[in-house]
């Protein structure tokens, strides 16, 4: 499959050669017939270097369907929520069953947490879904924040309507707000989607890092323009926290060709370049940064993306693991693959965990006496992929996530037992 390189870039792509207009963006008659929509995913005067808009040319106006209705039944939550039962408590959850069912993507999401606002555009929903069944007939935008999607088992295919983005586990995909898209899969499907109400992710600052390094722009990919011309499509949609239905005769799924810098793209999170220590000691975990969502405050994250990848550990007179730390920020963890470092146990693919502000927590004792005693050599931790969306704002578990049986009723015991320091 073909993709376009580079992180926000400005791409053109046509599915049809001669559909893009030259020159101009809205000619009194577009090319081939086709209708010219802007889709702005800024303010109009965002300045120029966070200004995003893309120029979509299709077959109908993506404004021509019929009045929306409230979509019942949902499981996913946004903030504020009501609902919601913020805690100090340290938290873990197994991962969330994939049903036997035919439940799709829409259906399959559920939320274990948000924090902020989607309305006052700031703040975060954290979500998993769990799905067996492609999304047929049927489309999905969010009005209310841009969707990062981590695949954790199965692999997803996400038409969109600026093209056709393959995402397996290990990969990630971004669907900027209000880009309409389906979920097709192949079997059972399991992931997690960080919901940003907040500024667009984008690559962090690297300091004195220097110019290459974490996540390198071109090893972010778009799609290319890919239309379809099919039947009736049901369009979900979520506004202002609640989900939408709309009848559409067509697919909206038509943009025939495109230019701009707002659209959705995939990372896959190998290419990422892992930074650590080569003396002693660990940097802080913002050092594998993959995105970040700035907040209105310099330096302090809506959300951060960090992931913990394969790499190796060479740090001298050091304990390797994650150390005992509380911080400001809250925590919400899951795990792709592999066993994470901190934990020994309990701590499964496709879990989660939350680690809420100020809240203690780091290495289980039996990764605590594994790590003081082992003997320091070279040691390439591989076969593991963790990963964290890390929020300025406090995540406030929904009151279903904290019934649900999933939950670690004893995960604290996993702090339990560590003897006194003797003094000598
Ligand atoms: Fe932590």
């Amino acid at each position: 499959m073909k993709y376009l390189s580079g992180f926000g870039s400005h791409h053109e792509s046509e599915a049809i050669e001669g559909a893009l207009p030259v020159g101009q963006n809205s000619p009194q008659q577009a090319p081939l017939g086709l209708y010219a929509e802007q889709l702005s995913g800024s303010s109009f005067t965002a300045p120029r270097s966070e200004n995003l808009r893309s120029w979509l040319y299709r077959l109908r106006p993506s404004a021509m369907h019929a009045p929306f209705k409230a979509l019942e039944g949902t499981l996913v939550h946004t903030a504020p929520d009501p609902d919601a039962q913020p805690t100090p408590n340290r938290l873990r959850w197994m991962p969330i069953p994939i049903p036997g069912a035919a439940v799709d993507f829409v259906d399959g999401l559920r939320t274990y947490a948000t924090n902020g606002s989607a309305r006052g555009q700031h703040g975060i929903g954290v979500h998993g879904y769990a799905c067996s069944k492609s999304m047929a007939g049927r489309a999905f935008y969010d009005a209310d924040g841009e969707l990062l999607i981590v695949p954790q088992q199965g692999a997803l295919t996400l038409r969109t309507e600026l093209g056709v983005l393959e995402v397996a586990p290990g990969e990630i995909a971004v669907i900027p707000r209000g880009v309409r898209f389906r979920v097709e899969v192949t079997g059972p499907s399991r992931g997690y989607v960080c919901e940003n109400y907040g500024g667009p992710l984008r690559l962090p600052e690297l300091g004195p890092i220097g110019s290459n390094g974490l996540a390198n722009p071109r090893d972010f990919l778009a799609p290319t323009a890919a239309y379809e011309d099919a039947g009736a499509t049901e369009l979900v949609a979520k506004f202002a926290g609640r989900l939408w239905r709309a009848s559409l005769p067509h697919s909206p799924l038509d943009v025939v060709a495109w230019h701009g810098n707002y659209y959705p793209y995939k990372y896959d999170l190998a290419r990422f370049n892992a930074m650590n220590t080569v003396s002693f000691d660990h940097p802080d975990p913002s050092i594998f940064t993959v995105l970040t969502s700035p907040s209105d405050t310099r330096g302090v994250a809506n959300v951060d993306f960090v992931i913990f990848p394969p790499r190796w550990m060479v740090a001298e007179k050091t304990f390797r693991p994650p150390y005992f730390h509380r911080n400001v920020m809250s925590e919400f963890m899951g795990l792709i693959h592999g066993a994470y470092d901190a934990k020994e146990g309990g701590f499964v693919p496709g879990g989660a965990s939350l680690h809420n502000c100020m809240s203690a927590h780091g290495p289980d004792k039996a990764s605590y006496e594994k790590a003081v005693t082992a003997k320091l050599e070279p040691h390439y931790l591989g076969g593991s992929l963790a990963f964290m969306f890390e929020s300025r704002y406090v995540l406030e578990p929904t009151a279903a996530a904290m019934q649900v049986s999933l939950l670690d009723p004893d995960y604290d015991a996993a702090w339990s037992g560590f003897t006194k320091a003797p003094l000598k």
